[in-house]
């Protein structure tokens, strides 16, 4: 039998909790194989009291690096030795990488966020951005799009204060134009939507099929590309195709999230064709 394990091999994980439904250690695990690495990526359940003893763990079993998910992108940050510039602007953290137990955090789903989005808007520029949500991953949405040049971003959240908190917190980001963040109440969202040609939402809303929308899906028209951080096609999605809209659901993002991290984890390229292929196959796992 070939068993792709032994003594040498080099252990990768993502923390969270839960994680029971995270596609990262099939696709990420396939990447490592694909290339020839004696590395392995497994999924690491860590109760939200436990994080700071499962950092530990990662220095004591020389673990070689992390994902972080959901509940700990932001607390992790306060453990980690070294920060990116990404994770000070957006507060949280994705990917650590640890050398010889100096840990260095980083955030690549700014970065998830823009490659899966070239793939339906080669030019991002020139769009004006409607971003519905003012939690970590929209900061990570609005970080990447700040960084690609783009000049008009309406954000639209239910507690408009995290809007003006992330006004504040990326005054200095470079490229960094006055008013290009414009806050509104998200009971306003509407008016606001014939000023817009990219919708993203990037709230938990959506998640559940019997959600109820965040705004009325039907004034959505066919000039607006549409698009869901959730790995699915939600409600919103669906309008979206009816309308004969261009759209796309979270999982471009958490492709490329996932390459990048391979990359600063190995030093090589990701097989993105190939973690694409697993993560298709594998839309519904248990
Ligand atoms: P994440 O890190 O995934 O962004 P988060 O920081 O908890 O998670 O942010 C969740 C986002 O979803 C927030 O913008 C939140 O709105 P508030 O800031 O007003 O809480 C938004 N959200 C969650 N449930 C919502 C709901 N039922 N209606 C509208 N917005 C909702």
């Amino acid at each position: 039998m070939d068993i792709p394990v032994n003594g040498d091999t080099k252990v990768y994980g993502i923390i969270g909790y839960p994680v029971r439904h995270s596609k990262s250690p099939q696709f990420q695990t396939a990447a490592f194989f694909y290339s020839g690495l004696n590395c392995i990526y497994l999924p690491f359940e860590v109760k939200p009291e436990n994080l700071s003893k499962a950092v530990d763990g990662i220095r004591a079993l020389s673990i070689k690096g992390v994902n972080i998910t959901v509940p700990h992108k932001e607390e992790i940050v306060k453990h980690l030795d070294e920060i990116s510039e990404e994770v000070r602007y957006i507060g949280a953290s994705n990917t650590v990488k640890n050398l010889d137990g100096y840990l260095i955090g980083y955030n690549t789903d700014s970065y998830g966020f823009i490659e899966g989005l070239k793939e339906i808007l080669p030019v991002i520029r020139d769009k004006r951005f409607l971003v519905i949500g003012a939690g970590g991953a929209s900061r990570a949405v609005i970080y990447g799009l700040i960084k690609e040049g783009v000049q008009k971003i309406i954000v639209a959240n239910r507690t408009v204060n995290r809007i003006y908190r992330i006004m504040e917190d990326f005054k200095t980001l470079s490229r960094f134009i006055e008013n290009i963040i414009e806050p509104v109440p998200l009971e306003r969202i509407e008016e606001k939507l014939k000023n817009a040609d990219v919708i993203v939402n990037t709230t938990s809303v959506g998640l559940r099929d019997d959600d109820p929308p965040l705004f009325d899906y039907s004034k959505i028209e066919k000039k607006h590309i549409v698009v869901d951080i959730i790995y699915k096609n939600t409600r919103l999605l669906e309008t979206a195709e009816k309308k004969g809209c261009i759209y796309q659901n979270g999982l471009p993002m958490l492709l490329y999230q996932g390459a990048k991290a391979f990359e600063i984890w190995t030093g090589k390229k990701a097989p993105v064709e190939i973690m694409r292929r697993v993560l298709e196959e594998n839309k519904n796992p248990p």
